[in-house]
């Protein structure tokens, strides 16, 4: 019997417990809470000498705070003699300045990684980093999960009549090239320029959408104003539908409101982030039992990559 042990803060505890639950197994108990003055204040409640241990949490909003508590959990756990630390971080926060694209910026995502090896991490289990370089930001193993392949069953069983995958800029073109092999499709792609952030801009379309069912494939969508103007783009260019396929649902701002009464059909997303509000046109789907997978595989020291073959 291998000896592993699953910790949690306070992110997407639901999500925690899923993944514990394919496992057959529990979330150990730690104490993650506050004190008074707003610190996190963290104990281990069983030992985990010689053991792996996994930190099961996406650094989503409150990020500052969840990423803390991973980083002092790790923390707490190097010091009580764990043989291993993974990260399992389903959604990577702080990815979107992962080089100095203006002057005068920080480089967010290498910080990030610099302090989470700090804190004793030895491995990182990701799902869709914004940019995939930010692999290269770590010295010790980051697999980085594929997250459309949990949409692939969903979108096959919607058997759409004129399908064609799309990406929403140039930027996810690999993402949505991956998915597309997966389903046999063609891809198009959104020229999308970004005047602010946050701000998006659909520019052109780079290949035919005409009389086609388009399927967009992205990380993230935060205030869907890309999603949303890319389906506007798309019906005008003369697509019957437009739906989208998304890993992580940060669904910040009017989010909500935007997808409600914009062009977009249906919104495909996963649970790596927790969801406060949902519509009709929202679908989640959970990865949950590829977590699990991937956390056995580790555990059995067995291919992580053969999972997406
Ligand atoms: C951009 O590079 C990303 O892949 C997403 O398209 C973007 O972050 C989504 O942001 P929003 O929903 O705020 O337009």
């Amino acid at each position: 019997m291998l000896n592993y042990k699953l910790f949690t803060g306070n992110a997407n505890v639901e999500f925690a417990n899923l993944v514990a639950q394919n496992l057959d197994t529990n979330i150990c108990d730690a104490k993650v809470s506050k004190f008074s003055d707003g610190e996190i204040n963290i104990q281990i409640k069983k030992s985990v000498r010689g053991e792996e241990a996994f930190i099961i949490q996406p650094t989503c909003k409150p990020t500052n705070d969840n990423l803390m508590e991973i980083l002092l959990i790790a923390d707490a756990l190097k010091r009580s003699s764990a043989k291993n630390i993974t990260a399992v971080i389903p959604y990577f926060g702080y990815a979107r300045q992962d080089r100095k694209a203006a002057p005068r910026v920080p480089i967010s995502a290498k910080l990030v990684a610099d302090l989470l090896e700090t804190s004793g991490v030895d491995r990182i289990v990701t799902m869709d980093l914004h940019a995939a370089q930010i692999q290269g930001f770590f010295n010790i193993p980051v697999d980085n999960l594929f997250g459309s392949i949990m949409f692939q069953k969903y979108v096959e069983n919607l058997k759409i009549k004129n399908p064609i995958i799309a990406s929403p800029d140039i930027g996810g073109v690999a993402r949505a090239r991956f998915f597309a092999k997966k389903l046999g499709l063609d891809i198009v792609i959104v020229d999308k320029r970004r005047e602010e952030a946050n701000q998006s801009e659909v520019m052109n379309i780079i290949g035919d959408v005409k009389n086609k069912d388009v399927i967009l494939v992205d990380d993230m969508i935060d205030t869907a104003g890309t999603m949303v103007k890319a389906a506007k783009a798309f019906k005008d260019n003369g697509a019957n539908s437009v739906i989208a396929c998304v890993t992580h649902a940060v669904l910040s701002g009017d989010a909500i409101d935007k997808i409600q009464y914009g062009e977009l059909d249906e919104l495909i997303i996963s649970d790596t982030l927790p969801l406060s509000v949902t519509i009709d046109k929202i679908t989640r789907l959970s990865v949950a039992p590829l977590f699990s997978k991937v956390i056995d595989r580790i555990v059995h020291n067995k291919s992580v990559h053969s999972l997406f073959n």
